[in-house]
């Protein structure tokens, strides 16, 4: 009976550990990246289907206060989007993160998280991006591509 119960709390034990592994590497993957982010990839992928259903996400949430992407802001202080504007000095990543949480230090530019989904952030950022011109569009993906890069190396936080 003793030795029964003893195999029993090894196997038990035993498949603690598992668990324990299991958690943990799955804690640790990717370098420590913000995991929030994680089912996103970037640079955003600036498909016909992204940048269609992102031309509603923005009619529909954005631009009410930023105008069109080459237009003109709408609300005063709203910064635009176009090839004119500052949008695209920064990569993919960033603007993603602070669609779905303000920009640092905004006052005005609401918090998209729960409102939008992950993937019509992404969406919305493809419709965006591929107003730019062409030559926008190349130095803005490359600088994408070398944040990314220092991400991997870094860690986002
Ligand atoms: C209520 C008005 C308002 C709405 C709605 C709004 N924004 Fe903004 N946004 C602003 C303002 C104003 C700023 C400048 C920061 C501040 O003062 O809050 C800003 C800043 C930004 C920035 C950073 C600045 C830049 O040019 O890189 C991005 C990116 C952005 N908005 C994207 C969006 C997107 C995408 C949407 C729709 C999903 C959106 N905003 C909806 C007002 C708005």
């Amino acid at each position: 009976m003793q030795v029964l119960a003893t195999n029993k709390l090894r196997y038990v034990l035993f498949l603690g550990s598992l668990l324990f592994i299991a958690i943990l590497a799955s804690a640790c993957g990717d370098n420590g990246i913000d995991t929030r982010v994680v089912p996103a990839k970037f640079p955003v992928e600036v498909t016909d289907s992204h940048i269609d259903a992102g031309e509603v996400v923005y009619l529909e949430n954005c631009a009410a206060c930023h105008g069109l992407v080459n237009g003109r802001a709408v609300l005063e202080g709203a910064p635009i989007h176009g090839s004119g504007g500052h949008t695209w000095h920064h990569p993919d990543r960033l603007l993603y993160q602070w669609i779905l949480d303000k920009p640092p230090l905004a006052t005005v530019m609401p918090a998209f998280r729960g409102t939008l989904t992950d993937e019509q952030v992404m969406q919305v950022l493809a419709y965006i991006k591929n107003q730019w011109l062409p030559e926008i569009q190349k130095r803005q993906n490359e600088g994408s591509i070398q944040y990314e890069a220092q991400v991997i190396e870094f860690g986002s936080e």
